[in-house]
């Protein structure tokens, strides 16, 4: 008797291991996709996966789906270490059929999920689905729902993690946009609310799979996608790297790595990066590199909204939020897209107890609300370094001292005023000016007077002003003071951000 169940056992798990089996393993492959469980292998340290629910299967009886049942029912879950630290993750598996989501499959799901809220620890998923189960109908919606609920509960109390590895539809897609960060592959993984042929079918639109939800579309242009990666290996090394800058919930620290780089060290190029001509750009990734831990800066959205630039970093080993403006690219001008951008992530940092530090260089702003918001609502460690120009609405904006900054810097080439001396002039001195050397006095009497860090300085909205090569040394100073740092926001159910 014993020997038979030790068979069953063995025939169960051997089937749960193969999912969709060999023929299917082989197209997976052959479309240049790993399995759901040759990613998990390579996103945990060796040897660390624990698998929950092997043995789970659909319950659905229509169209002979009672006749193909496969132990696991096309998704894996369970738990690992990445360098160390525990994570739950889920892994949709597409050789069964499709990746596609039963009532069962995502009552896995909410299983790890809810797991993860109650012991404090990230959720990952590798997502490789086709959405709804269309042989369940209501169930699979259902289930759904569940999913959505839990990702949203999660928000803010663990971070969650999506890799998006194939082709995913419908649902497959809703769950990954609530959370916190999608990283997809090019070339193998798309978003969409349903594939190319259904939308051929319904609006007789012939539409490729890359226009209608491939990498560089949600990574340029809808903004959905966080990260790109040529292959799912690189995709999952990524979330790996990622994860190494997060704390495992919101009521932990984030994790202190020992550093490789010199916390007092100086650097004297810093002193020239900013060029003579105040119309001309410079890259802003210069001065953040070279300010915080040698190779620290992990870039996030890089190709949407460029004139912002936001990542993360540390500084003394310790994790930061970077927010940027980048002159170098549309002037660094805040507009919607960037402001959405910076919000997105100033948030996200706040709820994870990751300090922020702005470096601004903004010649004005255009309308959106949110990353004012977010600043303001913001209580984490706020540092701030005006490198250049802070014009107008951007200047409060940009985590300045009037809306709760902690530390507040200026480099001797800062600019502080409320629009720039060109612009000015024109308005406050429009009687006076005659000729065109009237107005080029007017506008150095301008700039002497507004285009510099002294008059903000001396009302004490900047805390000091220093050359550039102390930026570092001085950051890690006062971060280092502001780790004990307690502030709050009024009680509310939550707050109303203009969205
Ligand atoms: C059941 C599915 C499936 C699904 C794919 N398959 N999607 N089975 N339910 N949703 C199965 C296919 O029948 C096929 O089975 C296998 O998976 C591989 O699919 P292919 O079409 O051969 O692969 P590919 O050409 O790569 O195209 C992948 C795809 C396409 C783009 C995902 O399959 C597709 O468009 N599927 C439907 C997407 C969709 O509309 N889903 C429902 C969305 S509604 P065999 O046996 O032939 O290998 C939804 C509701 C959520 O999700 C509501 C939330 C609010």
């Amino acid at each position: 008797m014993s020997e038979e169940r030790f068979e069953e056992l063995r025939r169960l798990r051997e089937a749960s291991l193969m999912g969709g089996g060999p023929k299917a393993i082989e197209k997976q492959h052959q479309k240049g996709k790993l399995t759901a469980r040759e990613r998990i292998d390579l996103l945990v340290d060796a040897g660390s996966f624990t698998e929950i629910d092997p043995f789970v299967t659909h319950r659905c009886k229509d169209f002979g789906m009672d006749q193909k049942r496969i132990p696991g029912d096309g998704v894996v879950t369970g738990h690992g270490l990445v360098d160390g630290r525990p994570i739950m993750l889920f892994s949709q598996d597409f050789t069964v059929f499709g990746g596609s989501l039963s009532g069962a499959y995502a009552r896995k799901i909410c299983k790890v999920m809810d797991m993860a809220l109650k012991l404090g620890v990230p959720v990952v998923g590798l997502n490789d689905s086709g959405g709804a189960r269309i042989q369940e109908g209501v169930e699979s919606l259902g289930g759904y729902a569940e999913i959505f609920l839990r990702n949203t509960l999660a928000s803010g109390v663990v971070p969650q993690i999506s890799a998006v590895l194939g082709p995913c539809a419908g649902g497959a897609v809703y769950s990954p946009a609530i959370t916190d960060f999608i990283a997809m592959v090019q070339g193998t993984s798309y978003m969409f609310v349903t594939g190319p042929n259904v939308v051929k079918t319904v609006t007789h639109e012939e539409v490729s799979f890359e226009e209608l939800g491939g990498a560089e579309v949600h990574a340029a242009r809808s903004g959905v996608a966080h990260f790109t990666s040529p292959d799912d290996a690189s995709c999952l090394a990524l979330v790996r790297t990622l994860l190494g800058y997060l704390p495992p919930n919101n009521r932990e620290d984030p994790p202190r790595l020992e550093p490789q780089d010199d916390p007092d060290r100086v650097d004297p190029d810093l002193d020239g990066i900013i060029p003579a001509d105040p119309d001309k750009p410079y890259d802003i990734k210069d001065v953040v590199t070279r300010v915080v831990d040698r190779d620290s800066f992990f870039e996030v959205m890089e190709a949407y909204a460029p004139n912002l630039v936001v990542g993360f970093a540390r500084l003394d080993g310790n994790p930061v939020g970077v927010v940027a403006n980048q002159p170098a690219h549309l002037a660094g001008v805040l507009d919607i897209n960037a402001s959405v951008k910076g919000a997105r992530f100033v948030r996200f940092c706040d709820c994870f107890n990751i300090p922020l530090v702005t470096f601004e260089d903004v010649p004005g702003k255009k309308p959106g609300a949110k990353l004012l918001y977010a600043y303001c609502e913001a209580t984490v460690p706020k540092l701030t370094v005006i490198t250049r120009k802070a014009y107008g609405g951007a200047y409060d904006v940009m985590s300045s001292k009037h809306i709760r900054g902690d530390f507040n810097f200026a480099w001797p080439t800062a600019e502080i005023a409320v629009m720039g001396p060109a612009g000015a002039v024109q308005i406050i001195f429009k009687k006076e000016i005659k000729t065109p050397e009237d107005e080029a006095r007017h506008a150095e009497e301008y700039r002497k007077k507004f285009a510099n860090p002294f008059v903000a300085a001396e009302l004490g909205y900047l805390d000091d002003i220093f050359e550039p090569r102390f930026t570092r040394p001085r950051l890690i100073s006062a971060l280092s003071l502001l780790r004990t740092k307690v502030d709050k926001n009024p009680p509310k159910k939550h707050g109303n951000l203009p969205l």
